[in-house]
């Protein structure tokens, strides 16, 4: 839209320039003509005849003028972009052009009307500086409180701010001669005077700085703050836009009346997108009390029991056997076996884009999707590679949990996902009943090795692999 404008502002002077040319060449080829003309409209009075060649004169020579500071603008303020790599600030290319235009005209006007004596003209002449000045009275003042946020360049496009009691909140795009334009989360575009802007006190939240937010929230006051505080913090550092630069501080505000009231103090990489990023940071800490058992806490006045229902706890719990079950690693386990291994496995929600497991971690057990799906990722360049999604039914973790070693990718919720963890012990209890287990789940490792390692190019066939990780889990486990 923009380069329409300024191809269609290009067009225009191209224009108007040819024809003040044109006008120019016509009064100079045919200046007899239309002296004569003008004498016979005159009734033979040859001063005024010329005062009005010349005025005419004037005015196409100011026109060529005017189109002679555009392009001059352009070419200087072009080249500054080029050379500084971000535009001009519009108040200076408009005071620019104000000025050369004006030295230019009257360059002109002497040139034309060289008796007349420009300087007496507008010192003597009173009325007219009253008129000019009542007229540009509150021009003048923008004009000038322009020049001096210029100078002191308090903000720049780009920046958030918020102007004035209305608190009008928004980020800056654009600081001309006349007033500061601000582009409000509403996607409003405010106006706002310089001359006003210049007496309202301005909250500046540059660009490039690393602004910071507050986010409240609270606890019950059974939860500990050293376990909240620290869930928190973790929670808080992992979403988008919160910068990695410095930690975020979790910090309890006050014991309130209905249980712990605590702030997070977070910083920004984009200070622009900090409603989102409010908003994530508050399901984060959502999620994170979901699966670590911590609640939020409410008016305590109205008296609120909860009988957990025993008949909903059996179908809950019926229904993480039946997930078992359908297990295909769990398909030789007796009824018995897989009742126990779901009693002992613990349940955790995980929201889209959050960690399941971090490469390079200790792992201690081992997961089945319960309900959602997540993404096995390692890091190709730094950048996040995913080499396999996992459904309901799919399990992960086993790796680390069977051979000892660190995790071997990143495994992130892909949406809202509830995971059962099944530690080391319940584990071993299973092994240790069905050693052919061992065998069928050697076979799966190997061949999510070989998928792994075929991503770097690299390593053995899946038979000799399967062999290695076979004894691997014997020896971990200490089975014969
Ligand atoms: P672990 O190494 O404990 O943690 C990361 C998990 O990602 C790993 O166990 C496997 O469960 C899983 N994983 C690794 N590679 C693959 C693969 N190629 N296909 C499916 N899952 C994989």
């Amino acid at each position: 839209m923009r380069r329409r404008n300024s191809k269609n502002t290009v067009v225009f002077l191209i224009v108007i320039a040819v024809v003040a040319l044109i006008g120019w060449y016509l009064i100079y080829a045919f200046e007899g003509p239309i002296r004569s003309s003008l004498l016979r409209l005159e009734a033979g009075n040859i001063a005024s005849a010329d005062n009005l060649l010349r005025v005419l004169r004037l005015i196409l020579l100011a026109i060529l003028a005017y189109v002679a500071v555009r392009a001059l603008n352009y070419l200087i303020f072009g080249l500054f972009q080029l050379r500084k790599g971000f535009d001009a600030p519009t108040l200076i290319k408009n005071v620019f052009s104000i000025v050369a235009f004006t030295l230019l005209f009257f360059l002109i006007f002497s040139f034309i009307f060289p008796n007349a004596n420009l300087g007496a003209l507008f010192t003597t002449s009173a009325i007219f500086g009253v008129i000019l000045g009542l007229a540009l009275q509150d021009t003048l003042g923008n004009f000038f409180a322009g020049i001096s946020l210029q100078a002191d360049r308090p903000f720049q496009v780009g920046d958030v701010v918020s102007v004035g009691d209305q608190k009008h909140t928004g980020v800056i795009e654009e600081i001309s001669w006349r007033a500061i334009k601000i582009r409000t989360f509403q996607n409003h575009v405010v106006l706002i005077n310089n001359s006003t802007a210049a007496k309202e006190p301005i909250e500046v939240c540059p660009r490039d700085n690393l602004n910071a937010r507050l986010v409240f929230f609270n606890t019950l006051y059974t939860d500990s703050p050293a376990k909240t505080i620290h869930i928190v913090r973790e929670a808080v550092r992992e979403a988008d836009n919160v910068s990695q630069k410095i930690p975020p501080i979790v910090r309890i505000k006050n014991l309130g009346d209905n249980g712990v009231d605590y702030e997070v103090k977070y910083w920004l990489e984009d200070y622009a997108k900090y409603n989102d990023t409010d908003a994530l940071v508050r399901q984060r800490i959502w999620y994170a009390f979901k699966r670590n058992g911590l609640g939020f806490a409410f008016p305590t006045r109205t008296l609120h029991i909860e009988r957990p229902n025993a008949h909903a706890r059996d179908r809950d719990g019926g229904a993480v056997v039946e997930r078992l079950s359908a297990v295909d690693l769990f398909a030789p386990l007796s009824a018995d076996e897989t009742t126990m291994l779901a009693g002992a496995a613990e349940r955790h929600v995980f929201a889209p884009g959050e960690l399941v497991i971090r490469a390079g971690d200790p792992g201690e057990s081992m997961f089945v999707v319960h309900h959602g799906r997540v993404s096995v990722q390692i890091s190709d360049n730094g950048r996040p590679r995913t080499i396999a999604t996992l459904n309901e039914g799919d399990f992960f973790g086993e790796m680390a949990l069977f051979t000892g070693e660190p995790r071997t990718a990143n495994v992130v919720a892909v949406q809202e996902t509830e995971v059962l963890e099944i530690g080391h012990r319940a584990m071993k209890k299973v092994f240790d009943t069905n050693p052919d287990l061992v065998e069928s789940l050697s076979v799966i490792m190997a061949e999510r090795r070989a998928g792994l390692e075929s991503k770097f190019d690299s390593g053995p066939s899946t038979e000799i692999e399967s062999a290695g990780i076979l004894s691997a889990i014997k020896r971990f486990f200490g089975i014969s």
